[in-house]
């Protein structure tokens, strides 16, 4: 997902805006580019790969006063220096998040009419149909408006106009922006933490509202150009929760504060043994369908384990994008739960917008406040883990175990179960202090490593295979224990890497046998257990402190996380923000 920071204030705009930039790198980018008005031109700076090298184009100490930039993730066009961002046509200059899905139809329309393009993305059709329109209109919110109406797709924009050198403009329709205030100044961004070294007072734009911000004030206009009020929000989190602080990676400092984030999460909805007010007492549901991308995906595979076992409430788990578009068997009583800590995928919010225009009850469990997913949702859960910055989800997967935990334990309505919960930031501390280094090294060199698993250990198997994969880019399959022997036990081959997880002793004696049955075929076995479940067939063990099933998901994943972490460690890659990864997927 891409990331814009406009400013226009007393300050020089140059070094905010790419500090802000540097902020959003979390969220994965290809390119990057910068547009600031000097002599009354706006000049524009662009470049292929990290923000580093467009700096080195940039003076900062130009003395312009308002900017805008952005990093790119492409969608149209390949990652190159014309395809990059800011886009100018004639008067227009503008920078995009998102896709413009009738993009075609509108370039060949004004190709017709005389218009030059000098990209192959989509966006460029935006900066060219406001100058096309404004020759006529000679309104800046008129034109904006009347390109509005042309767009199909869902984006998030920052533009400057050459006849209007105080104010940037900035639009939302699907893909997240916000403004924000200080006394030196107004930014645009696509997310706090770019502009939180600046100021935490910001305003979230809502679907088609239109932003007009200048050196000391700010109006919001919705889609009719009639100037709304907004309501102005104060950030909770802080600089630091977006800094390394001392460590190497964001991905390594955020599984360390698992423990912290488990507390906050925890103590949030339950306090002294009983819940507080904050988990809302839910209705009855006779049945639950969980939606979800990727590793909250795998939360929902963990959740409906929990919720059959302990709440006996038939569950299923979704693909959000399959979801979306398949026929849905609900009623009045399903809860429709989706989960995301970004609270912006594409597809997730499709799927609950689905969900509520069939009229069925929809819960949200996400990780960033006011995000599009906990807005639109009928009830919304907030796990604390606070800004997850690399684009590796952990702590914010470890939070989302926790609270569908404690959800299962809500409708299960066998509250005896919370004291399972106590201490275990203990535990967690434990296996936070272990060193998986030996694990890693049994795997950097491979090419194919294998997870096997039953039941909910089999879920915590898909999510440790993701890790490897999107932190290490080794090829990493995940498996029900049972099913390897129907086929891909063929890829086993001398030295293979096999994890498997085993932490349930009902089960204990069949998964063992699996992974004795690739073991004798030179099979390098990392067994994953616990006490009740621990025998010595095993290459390398990892023992996971004694804990309530309930609760053992939240202790399981955190190997998997650093064993990931220390391979690709050891095969240098580019830990917080790997390759063709976004921390949010907030286009299809
Ligand atoms: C997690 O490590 C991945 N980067 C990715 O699968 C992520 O979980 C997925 O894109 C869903 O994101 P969300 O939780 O913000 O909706
Ligand atoms: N679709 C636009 C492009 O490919 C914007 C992509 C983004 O959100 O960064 O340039």
């Amino acid at each position: 997902m891409c990331g814009i920071v406009g400013y226009v204030g007393k300050k020089k705009a140059l070094p905010i805006v790419l500090n802000g930039l540097k902020f959003l790198e979390y969220r994965g980018y290809d390119s990057a580019g910068v547009a600031y008005l000097l002599d009354n031109k706006v000049n524009i700076t662009k470049e292929v790969g990290r923000i580093s090298s467009l700096e080195k184009l940039i003076d900062l100490d130009t003395p312009s006063y308002m900017a805008i930039g952005h990093t790119r993730w492409a969608t149209h066009g390949e990652p190159s220096v014309s395809n990059s961002h800011p886009h100018q046509v004639g008067r227009f200059t503008v920078v995009h998040n998102g896709i413009i899905e009738n993009y075609l139809e509108i370039k060949e329309d004004l190709k017709k009419k005389g218009v030059k393009f000098l990209s192959t993305t989509d966006t460029e059709v935006i900066p060219a149909l406001l100058d096309y329109y404004y020759k006529e209109e000679k309104d800046i919110l008129k034109t904006i408006k009347k390109v509005l109406e042309k767009l199909e797709g869902s984006f998030a924009l920052g533009i400057i106009c050459d006849d209007d050198k105080e104010n940037i403009y900035a639009v939302r329709r699907g893909s997240p922006l916000i403004i924000a205030l200080s006394n030196d100044g107004m930014f645009i961004a696509s997310d706090v933490p770019a502009i939180l070294n600046y100021t935490n007072k910001y305003i979230l734009l809502e679907k088609d509202e239109i932003a007009k911000i200048n050196n000391n004030s700010y109006q919001v206009f919705d889609f009719n150009l009639k100037d709304i009020k907004k309501e102005i929000n104060t950030f909770e989190g802080s600089c630091d929760d977006a800094m390394l602080n001392g460590y190497p990676h964001y991905m390594l400092k955020e599984i360390h504060e698992e423990e912290k984030v488990f507390l906050d999460t925890f103590n949030y909805y339950v306090n002294n043994d009983s819940f507080k007010e904050t988990m809302p007492d839910f209705k009855k549901y006779k049945n639950i369908h969980i939606v979800a991308c990727g590793s909250a995906y795998y939360v929902g595979c963990i959740a409906k384990s929990l919720l059959e076992e302990y709440a006996m409430i038939p569950t299923c788990v979704e693909v959000a994008s399959e979801y979306r578009y398949k026929k849905n068997f609900y009623n009045q009583d399903t809860l429709v739960i989706v989960i995301s800590q970004s609270g912006e995928t594409a597809d997730s919010l499709e799927a609950l917008r689905k969900a509520k225009k069939d009229g069925i009850d929809t819960l949200a469990i996400v990780n960033v406040v006011l995000s599009s997913i906990a807005r639109e949702a009928k009830y919304t859960l907030y796990v604390k883990a606070g800004p997850e910055i690399a684009v590796a989800t952990t702590k914010a997967f470890l939070a989302q175990t926790t609270l569908m935990a404690l959800l299962t334990v809500k409708l299960s309505r066998k509250y005896e179960l919370l004291k399972e919960f106590k201490g275990l930031e203990r535990k967690i501390k434990e296996l936070l202090s272990k060193d998986y280094l030996e694990y890693a090294k049994a795997i950097y060199k491979c090419n194919d490593t294998f997870f096997i698993g039953r039941l909910i250990d089999y879920a915590l198997c898909l999510e440790g295979s993701l890790k490897l994969k999107e932190t290490s880019y080794i090829n990493s399959v995940a498996f029900q224990a049972g099913e390897l022997k129907h086929g891909t036990i063929s890829l086993i081959t001398k030295g293979t890497p096999v994890i498997g997880i085993c932490t349930n002793k009902d089960i204990v004696s069949k998964t063992i046998s699996n992974l004795k049955e690739v073991k004798a075929r030179g099979a390098y076995i990392i067994y994953i257990t616990n006490e009740e479940c621990h025998d010595d067939f095993y290459d390398q063990l990892i023992l996971l402190p004694k804990a309530h099933n309930l609760v053992m998901p939240i202790l399981s994943v955190i190997p998997l996380q650093l064993i990931s972490y220390e391979v690709a460690k050891l095969r240098n890659c580019d830990i917080d923000k790997p390759r063709n990864l976004a921390k949010s997927v907030t286009v299809e």
